[in-house]
């Protein structure tokens, strides 16, 4: 990979106002299509070789947009083959097995507990968003019938993973417990050091960070990180991988807004769905879930900091600065007009002087970090649940600026996988799936 200075420096800046949409669009289908590996699609080559979890949400939209609505639907329902009997679903889905990522299924150990018969998978989640993307594709599908009978077969699926997130990890504010920082999505978020610290770490002695063959270490986690990672790993897997029991089981929990609005949006474009489909019975259900995450993210609003916080629950405490996570509280339509407002004016703030929108961290937080992670790197996902959360509200105006700025990152560097809101050089992994994905989906339709 070049060095991210040269890159700046050799390609000139492209306003993304005046990129040309059909180079954008064919890039975008190019990296997909390189992604694809049969049935679903991987987020990155060599870096991330499996099907994730929450991935598959953005993965799905982007080959809707691209037209190849069959595959669009496939990625939900591979996903979902691989869904354990209780209603969990896995973060990773080891579907073809591959030497570049650690830890890999002999690690997770999790054989036999899953779908029967199906691939090894990891043992913990990631936020729901394949259920608002698989919301999404009915609405959209031009070929009603195939719209019908596809949400159709995912239904049970759908209901039975969010009903699953809702009796399983329900915290002391009715938010959301994330038994693993990865299960957030924002694995190495400031919001997770204080909770990280008291986990053990890792006696494994083949501890291989096969991510840093292909990315910069200071982009990424550090290895003390990826000790306490797989220490929770050990002690969930001591623990039997009983996914029902894993709030009580992991040394890590914490009560996630981000995973909570996911998780109440989720409900919400179910319960929006039920009726189409004569699910009527479901809706109720339904809506009373994303009601009570919806509180959820409520209680956990920090008058002070004016920011939707995490809630360690080991230690009972709130964590960390202000980060993405708390501002996903506008994707589930969470926060009042003057809550909105308050998480709008800071947004504003950051990036009314050189930043680019929206840093994953508060970047006047004495753990922001440009380049490494989720530790303040701008994300097209990120930008993507705040726009469309403040989409048709008050504050419209920001929604389209943090779309048109996305545009202008992914229209200059391509599409990477996080961008330094310094300058907006791309940096982490290239030929990023969800990257090219909203490309298709949100900023070229
Ligand atoms: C990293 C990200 C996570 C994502 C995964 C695959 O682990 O932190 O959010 O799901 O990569 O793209």
């Amino acid at each position: 990979m070049p060095h991210a200075d040269e890159r700046v420096a050799d390609e000139p800046e492209v306003d993304g106002r005046g990129a040309d949409d059909a180079a954008l669009r064919a890039a975008a289908v190019a990296v997909l299509t390189a992604n694809r590996r049969g049935a679903s699609t991987v987020p990155a080559p060599g870096l991330y070789p499996y099907q994730w979890c929450w991935d598959t949400g953005p993965i799905s939209l982007g080959w809707a947009a691209a037209g190849d609505w069959e595959q669009a639907w496939s990625e939900l329902r591979t996903l979902l083959s691989a869904q354990w009997p209780n209603g969990f679903v896995p973060h990773i889905v080891f579907w073809e097995l591959s030497d570049d990522y650690f830890p890999g299924p002999d690690v997770w150990g999790t054989v036999g507990l899953g779908a029967p018969g199906g691939p090894p998978t990891t043992g913990i989640t990631q936020p729901p968003l394949p259920v608002s993307a698989a919301a999404a594709l009915f609405a959209a599908d031009p070929d009603r019938a195939r719209a019908a009978r596809e949400l159709d077969g995912l239904w049970p699926h759908l209901v039975a993973w969010v009903t699953w997130l809702g009796r399983a990890r329900r915290g002391p504010h009715g938010a959301v417990v994330a038994v693993h920082p990865w299960e957030t999505g924002m694995d190495n978020s400031p919001a997770w050091d204080d909770p990280l610290r008291s986990t053990p770490e890792s006696t494994h002695t083949h501890l291989e960070r096969r991510d840093v063959r292909t990315v910069a270490a200071d982009e990424r986690p550090t290895t003390v990180e990826y000790r306490h990672y797989l220490g929770i790993v050990a002690a969930l897997r001591d623990a039997g991988w009983d996914t029902e029991q894993q709030v009580e089981a992991s040394p890590f929990a914490v009560e996630d807004v981000g995973f909570t609005a996911i998780a109440a949006r989720a409900a919400a474009d179910l319960a929006a769905a039920a009726s189409d489909l004569g699910h009527d019975a479901d809706a109720a259900q339904l809506s009373t879930l994303a009601a009570s995450w919806r509180d959820g993210i409520e209680a956990l609003w920090d008058v002070d900091r004016a920011w939707y916080r995490a809630y360690d629950v080991r230690a009972a405490t709130f964590v960390g600065p202000a980060t993405a996570g708390g501002l996903l509280a506008l994707w589930a339509g969470a926060a009042d007009a003057a809550r909105a407002a308050q998480l709008v004016a800071r947004i504003e703030a950051w990036s009314s002087g050189t930043l680019r929108a929206v840093p994953t961290t508060d970047p006047d937080a004495a753990e922001f970090d440009p380049i490494r992670y989720w530790r303040g790197p701008v994300w097209v996902l990120v930008n993507y649940l705040v726009a469309e959360g403040l989409r048709g509200s008050a504050h419209d105006d920001l929604a389209a600026q943090v779309r048109s700025g996305t545009r202008a990152l992914v229209a200059r560097d391509g599409f990477c996988e996080y961008f330094d809101p310094r300058d907006g050089h791309g940096i982490g992994g290239e030929g990023f799936s969800w990257s090219a994905a909203l490309t298709l989906w949100w900023l070229l339709s």
